[in-house]
């Protein structure tokens, strides 16, 4: 047999809340309190059994049992609320010491709950960050202010760093926590980790800030491109002409300067607007191979360098002189990185990205193939202050004179042209890897042969050839190379006049060159109407927008050859001669 004291404990044990009431013998008061502190909702006395007592005690017991029950829910509600809650909570006291954070602050802030009960985290010393997220160290705390008058914190951005080196971003909100009289004991913080979400931001701007110097950049050039051009053709016409020594040096001089020119405004235009260039099947460890050679050669001896490639790499469909520049430029970046010498190295492996990596830390990367090219070093690192400005044209930490700050932001270009993406890990002291990702054609292609064309200039013979600019200065001069070159040539200063003269002398004209930007009739319009007069017209196309975009548009009007402005004699000569050998094309 049980007593009642036992059956109510094991009520208890089975964790049954329903309210049990005891009946105790006359006088035992000792087991009555024992009873009670128990749990027992209520006890009577059994010789005092009367129905009133009976029921007045059951109905106390339950409407009892039934507001604890209700608080006990609300306690359970909210304290599921908080464990739950995506937001993490910290509740401090006044000294802004932590003594309550939910599982989410724990998550964020790495407590340990060793570490609130032993009273050692406080948020005093959280540092408040500017616009971007970096630390300002001078600026008056906000929590801080919070609990002297407290004001509350809207919307502040603090940042975290933790021994293992990571960073963590916090948007936090904060009111003030008052006890019974008024007075602030404490406060409650809201904390949101939006680390991720600033470094998405970050890099939507800078990629828009990008755009927005490339557009301007891309103007500036296209005009530079116009001022090079006849500067360019007189030089080479007038080196077939001067024959002195010294007429010639000077020439040459002047014509490696225009060359230098036209390479810079070029590599402005990379960064900006993308490519212009015959996209061919490549081959990384063949251009790596390149790349290798040029290190061995000219950097120092100090400089260790090693190229690994896994087996069965894919092909890229790209431009190789475009490629071999981003790794150039990436390998001379780590040599400067590396004063006093360490190990570069160059690793070379294939990737498929799939959804998931979608989205995540490069807004812009598409699911696919790619061919991924790491370009490491053990170098200086880079310092978390700049990590975000290293891509932007004419950033550059070096002297005067040693950096001209485009490396990084022309590798943006042309690897963004190529519809891939650039990472980068870095640590200060350690050393920085920069990851090239260039989709791949995983069908197995062999790549062209890359050699270099013979550099004797093509003779025409007696061809005629209408070309069409509205700059006459290089109207004139291709007049007079061609010419020189062994052609006849006709010239038009806008569309609708190279149509006109197209019209009268269609059998006898073989090739037409065509800008693509042109008053009264641009380029795409007149290819029509030539083409309308004859489907099979053969037609150069050029234009000063070194752009992916003057070359599509070309491309779309029908023209399969496109020479970027300001062109060498030689570009010019080489194109006509290939398109003149065309064979399918009859008159
Ligand atoms: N591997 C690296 N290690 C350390 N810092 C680097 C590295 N790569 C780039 N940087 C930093 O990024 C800055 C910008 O690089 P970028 O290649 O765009 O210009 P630059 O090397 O200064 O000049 P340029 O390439 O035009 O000669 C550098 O000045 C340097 O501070
Ligand atoms: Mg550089």
């Amino acid at each position: 047999m049980r007593t009642g004291l036992e059956l109510l404990r094991e009520a208890q044990a089975f964790s049954a809340r329903l309210p049990l009431i005891l009946l105790t013998g006359q006088g035992d008061h000792e087991i009555d309190l024992k009873a009670m502190k128990a749990g027992a909702a209520d006890y009577l006395i059994k010789g005092q059994l009367t129905s009133d007592n009976l029921e007045r005690a059951v109905r106390y017991a339950v409407e009892n049992w039934r507001a604890e029950e209700r608080l006990r829910r609300e306690r359970d509600l909210i304290s599921r609320v908080m464990q739950t809650s995506p937001v993490g909570i910290v509740v401090t006291d006044q000294l802004g010491q932590i003594t309550f954070a939910n599982h989410r602050a724990e998550e964020v802030l790495s407590l340990t709950k060793d570490a609130i009960k032993n009273n050692n985290c406080g948020v005093l010393g959280w540092c408040v960050t500017d616009p971007e997220g970096y630390p300002i160290h001078d600026r008056p705390l906000p929590l801080k202010q919070l609990l002297e008058t407290g004001r509350p914190v809207q919307d502040v951005c603090h940042v975290l760093d933790f021994p293992d080196d990571r960073r963590v971003l916090l948007s936090t909100n904060a009111m003030p926590l008052l006890d019974s009289s008024g007075k602030i004991d404490g406060m409650v913080i809201t904390i949101d980790d939006i680390t991720e979400r600033k470094k998405l931001e970050t890099q939507f701007l800078r990629s828009q800030r990008m755009e927005s110097v490339g557009t301007l950049a891309g103007g500036i050039a296209h005009d530079l491109n116009n001022v090079l051009a006849p500067l360019l053709i007189s030089v080479q016409l007038l080196k077939t002409r001067i024959t002195g020594d010294e007429g010639q040096k000077l020439l040459e001089t002047l014509e490696s300067n225009v060359l230098r020119g036209a390479k810079l405004i070029k590599q402005v235009l990379t960064f900006g607007r993308g490519i212009n260039g015959e996209r061919i099947p490549i081959q990384p460890v063949q251009v790596v191979q390149e790349i290798e050679q040029i290190v061995h050669e000219t950097f120092p001896k100090s400089v260790e360098f090693q190229a690994d490639s896994a087996a069965g790499l894919w092909v890229v469909p790209g431009d190789a002189t475009q490629i071999h520049q981003v790794l150039l430029n990436l390998c001379i970046n780590a040599r400067d990185a590396m004063p006093a010498g360490g190990r570069l190295s160059i690793k070379m492996e294939n990737m498929v990205l799939n959804k998931i990596f979608h989205g995540g830390r490069n807004p812009e990367t598409k699911p696919g193939s790619y061919v991924v090219i790491t370009v490491t070093d053990t170098g200086t690192g880079i310092p978390k202050e700049i990590q975000n400005k290293i891509f932007e044209p004419f950033f550059t930490t070096k002297a005067p004179g040693k950096g001209t700050g485009l490396g990084l932001s022309t590798c943006f270009g042309i690897i963004k042209s190529h519809g891939g993406f650039i990472n980068y890990y870095s640590e200060v002291g350690k050393g920085s890897a920069f990851k090239v990702y260039l989709p791949a054609d995983t069908a197995a292609v062999e790549p062209k042969n890359l050699a270099v064309e013979s550099s004797t200039l093509p003779y025409g013979h007696d061809e005629l050839v209408l070309v069409v600019d509205d700059e006459v200065p290089i109207l004139t001069l291709a007049e007079a190379t061609l010419q020189h070159f062994g052609y006849r040539v006709l010239t038009a200063v806008n569309g609708a006049e190279a149509v006109s003269i197209y019209k009268k002398h269609q059998h006898e004209i073989a090739v037409v060159v065509t800008d693509m930007k042109m008053p009264v009739m641009d380029g795409p319009a007149a290819i029509i109407a030539l083409k309308a007069i004859n489907p099979k017209v053969r037609i150069i196309g050029m234009s000063g927008f070194n752009s992916q975009g003057g070359m599509t548009t070309a491309k779309n009007a029908g023209v399969d050859y496109f020479i970027p402005k300001p062109f060498a004699t030689e570009v010019l000569l080489h194109t006509l001669q290939k398109v003149l050998h065309q064979k399918a094309v009859t008159h």
